[in-house]
């Protein structure tokens, strides 16, 4: 996307850099990222085990800070930000869908969809159930609402997570490694249902994947090669 103006990207990363400390030395993770990403977007990153995928994500996400450099979401400069405050952007701005589907075990299909709203605390609780309920429906999970996690499959449990991921209309959703745990049926389901919702809630994605077929289906794809974009 040369020529990009970037003001408008929903997503601005600059000259993003993560250092941890190695031992005596340090270790360099990511260096020098550029990207911008426009509202609507669906951008794949891709890149082999160890390449920085993850911590890429983690930082455009703000959930963890770089070395250097910055990140720009929806206007919001994360580096003047401390933890607090972005929390508080996360919670407003940002989605999170994880391989690992993450839900809470102590809690039902419903509740596990309730909960960001819950925390939100900005709508009544008779309204963040209605919502959660309409979600939890359109994922096709309207039989399940009561439901424990390990109830249910792997699938199911990655549909509760969209749900979940979209009830408080995110401006942009990261999910890292989607279809990892999933078939690769039950993957292409769960992705299809990731871009379909992505369109209805007019939400950005970015992606990370291994799955060519995930990556296949995204508007664009940057590799990360040795921390670096490709
Ligand atoms: N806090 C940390 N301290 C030290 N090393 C780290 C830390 N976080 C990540 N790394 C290292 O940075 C590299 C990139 O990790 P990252 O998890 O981002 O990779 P990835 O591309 O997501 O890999 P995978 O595809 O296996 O999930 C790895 O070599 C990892 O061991
Ligand atoms: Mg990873």
């Amino acid at each position: 996307m040369a020529g990009v103006n970037v003001t408008e990207a929903i997503l601005a990363a600059r000259r993003l850099t993560k250092i941890v400390p190695n031992g005596r030395s340090t270790l360099t993770i990511l260096h020098d990222i550029d990207l911008q990403v426009m509202p609507g977007e669906v951008l794949g990153i891709i890149g082999a085990s160890g390449s920085g995928k993850s911590t890429l994500l983690a930082l455009l996400a703000g959930l963890d800070h770089p070395s250097a450099g910055s990140v720009t979401l929806d206007g919001v400069d994360l580096a003047g930000l401390d933890e607090d405050g972005r929390a508080a952007v996360r919670s407003r701005l940002v989605g999170f869908v994880f391989q690992a589907f993450q839900l809470i075990g102590s809690l039902t299909a419903l509740e596990n969809v309730m909960l960001p709203l819950e925390l939100q605390g900005r709508l009544a609780m008779s309204a963040i159930r209605e919502r959660a309920v309409a979600l939890l429906r359109r994922v096709g999970l309207a039989e399940r609402l009561q439901h424990s996690p390990r109830l249910l499959s792997g699938g199911e449990q990655q549909r509760v997570a969209l749900a979940r991921a979209f009830v408080v209309e995110p401006r942009i959703l990261f999910a890292d490694e989607p279809t990892g745990n999933l078939d690769a049926a039950t993957g292409a389901e769960v992705i299809s249902m990731l871009l379909a919702l992505n369109e209805e809630h007019g939400t950005t994605l970015v992606i990370v994947t291994h799955d060519e077929a995930v990556a296949a289906r995204c508007d664009r794809v940057v590799r990360i090669v040795a921390g670096c974009l490709a």
